[in-house]
């Protein structure tokens, strides 16, 4: 079987391909990756010599390039990763997040039409469904819980969710949808919270908290993700939503005086910063219906996840001290220059 994966240069992206290829060395995997800034070619190193594995450069939402690539591989099953993900972003240019988000997925479904794939499966996410208040610990997201998004990346995951079940009901196309929340885990791109966090105590510098640091959201460590979707794709029913998240509800910055805690830094560091626009207040999810159809639970606890994040961190400097030092330099002096 050849499993077609998009945005395999990112952070989840890649640790799914690395999953993939140890569970199912039978099943072949050609990744799809623009290499935007948050693709990283030096991330797929380990997979790059395999004969079981092709990378192509492309963007999704190039539909000759991607009408091409599906005419030579005919792909059997299709994994959208592919997006814009970060919140603070999209808050300064919504533009490329309905770009990539919305259009890229009509042009991976379409491809997905004409060739006649098994499976389409949509990598969407627990923010589309809004936020939950700080005092009701009792509600969760449920698959039917109404979309209600807060920013224009949560927007634009909405969008496509919507646009894979019309591509379902109007042309049969067999999809299914995954809505996962906060992932950690190695190979994260070092803007997001835990390892910003992570590269800015080991540099010594101020670990920007935003607001007051009480925002919840529900961590799940990464190779869980993955065997989640692993058993969609596989065992999942055509049409469906799935949640997937571990009950794993933390306050940011629970999470930031952990990691200075772990790794021998002072709190001082922290620095609370401008809250971030329309700053969703909690996520937290009920897995309720992967745990009772596909027989998937969180395997790695958060104490563990978190010190197997950090040791990775601490070991792979290189991978985000390069990153740090490029391009990702100017976006932090803009991003928190003056806040
Ligand atoms: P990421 O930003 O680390 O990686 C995104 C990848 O997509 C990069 O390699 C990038 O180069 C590629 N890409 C971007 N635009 C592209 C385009 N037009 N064509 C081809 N490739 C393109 O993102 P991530 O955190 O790994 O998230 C992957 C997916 O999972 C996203 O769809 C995201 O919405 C979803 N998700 C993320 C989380 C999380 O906590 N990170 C949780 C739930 C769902
Ligand atoms: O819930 C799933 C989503 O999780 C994914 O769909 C997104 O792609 C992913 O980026 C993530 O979104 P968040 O906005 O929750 O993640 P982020 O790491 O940006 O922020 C986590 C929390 O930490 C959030 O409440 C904002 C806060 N934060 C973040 C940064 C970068 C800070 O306080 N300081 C920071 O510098």
């Amino acid at each position: 079987m050849t499993i077609l994966v998009t945005g395999g240069a990112g952070f989840i992206g890649s640790n799914f391909i690395f999953y993939e290829r140890e569970k199912h060395p039978e099943d072949r995997i050609v990744c799809v990756d623009k290499l935007t800034y948050a693709g990283n070619l030096s991330t797929l190193a380990p997979v790059m010599d395999d004969p079981m594995f092709r990378f192509v450069k492309a963007d999704i939402c190039d539909r000759k390039a991607i009408f091409a690539l599906f005419e030579e591989e005919r792909p059997d099953i299709v994994v959208n990763f592919a997006a814009e993900s970060h919140v603070d972003r999209s808050i300064e240019d919504p533009g490329v997040f309905l770009e990539t988000n919305i259009m890229g997925t009509a042009v991976m479904m379409d491809a997905s039409r004409k060739y006649g794939v098994t499976r389409y499966h949509q990598v969407s996410t627990d923010e589309v469904y809004g936020d939950l208040p700080l005092d009701r610990p009792d509600l969760f997201f449920t698959e039917t819980t109404p979309l209600h998004t807060s920013s224009p990346y949560s927007s634009s995951k909405a969008g496509a969710d919507l646009l894979v079940m019309a591509y379902h009901r109007t042309f049969g196309l067999p999809v299914t949808v995954s809505r996962c929340s906060n992932n950690y885990g190695p190979y994260q791109f070092p803007e997001k919270l835990i390892p910003l966090m992570i590269a800015n105590a080991l540099n010594d510098k101020p670990l920007p908290v935003y607001g007051k640091g009480e925002n919840v959201r529900d961590w799940l460590y990464v190779e869980d993700h993955c065997k989640a979707i692993d058993l969609i794709i596989r065992e999942g029913r055509v049409g469906e939503v799935y949640n997937i998240g571990g009950h794993n509800e933390m306050a940011n910055i629970d999470i930031v005086k952990l990691i200075c805690r772990l790794l021998g830094k002072p709190e001082s560091l922290i620095t609370f910063v401008t809250d971030r626009k329309g700053h969703d207040m909690r996520y937290a999810i009920d897995p309720a219906k992967i745990h009772a159809e596909l027989g998937w639970l969180p395997e790695t606890m958060f104490a563990e996840g978190i010190r197997r994040t950090i040791v990775w961190y601490l070991e792979h400097r290189e991978w985000w001290e390069t990153i740090v030092s490029g391009e990702y330099r100017s976006y932090y002096e803009k991003m928190y220059g003056s806040r």
